[in-house]
């Protein structure tokens, strides 16, 4: 059976870049994945104070769908060459309460797009940084997606066809790497 993925965008603009690679991504990784998206943009922001008694619902479904789904992609913009605020908002909720993140052992692979010629390799060594200090299992490998208007359609199929082996042999590469960690 096709491995349960979550993918989470790490960017809560309407029109986002990211959001059509992942697209694209998740289209290239059926038959291997399943793919759901997890929305981000509705928690608020993280306060300690709303562990007591305010937990957010948005937070439970967020921790819900990464705890039932065997792998997780995260695909991601860069921000002042780091993670955007709104994804480290929800590592952050998902992490909580201690004891009870939901990213140990899980396992992770991430990749982002911007128009800049190394596309988001910043950002994604730092969200390899702080998912692995959460104990996510994240696949190694970087990969440099730089925009281009039309790389990905409006049926989600990228259009350039190098770039679409690559991102397949990404996708191919982390189905056999959850193999390993979850078989
Ligand atoms: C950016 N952008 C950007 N791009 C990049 O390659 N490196 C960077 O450090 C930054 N920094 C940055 C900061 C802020 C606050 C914004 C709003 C933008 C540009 C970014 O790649 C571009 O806006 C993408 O379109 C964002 O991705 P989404 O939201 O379209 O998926």
């Amino acid at each position: 059976a096709p491995f349960k993925l979550v993918v989470i965008v790490g960017s809560n603009r309407k029109a986002s870049i990211n959001r059509k690679l992942a697209g694209a991504l998740a289209k290239l990784g059926e038959g291997a994945f399943t793919a759901s998206f997890a929305s981000i943009d509705d928690l608020p922001m993280y306060n300690q104070d709303l562990e007591v008694g305010a937990w957010p619902e948005t937070a439970t479904r967020l921790k819900d769908a990464i705890a039932a789904a065997d792998a997780v992609l995260v695909v991601t913009p860069e921000h002042n060459r780091s993670i955007p605020a709104v994804l480290k908002n929800a590592i952050d909720w998902a992490s909580r309460p201690p004891g009870k993140g939901v990213w140990g052992g899980k396992p992770a692979a991430i990749i982002g797009t911007s128009p800049g010629g190394v596309g988001t390799a910043c950002a994604q060594q730092h969200l390899r940084d702080i998912l692995g200090n959460q104990g996510a299992l994240v696949m190694g490998g970087q990969m440099f997606i730089t925009w281009k208007e039309g790389l990905v359609d409006e049926a989600g199929v990228v259009t350039v066809e190098a770039t679409r082996d690559f991102l397949r042999t990404f996708m191919e590469r982390f189905a056999a790497l959850v193999g390993k960690l979850t078989g």
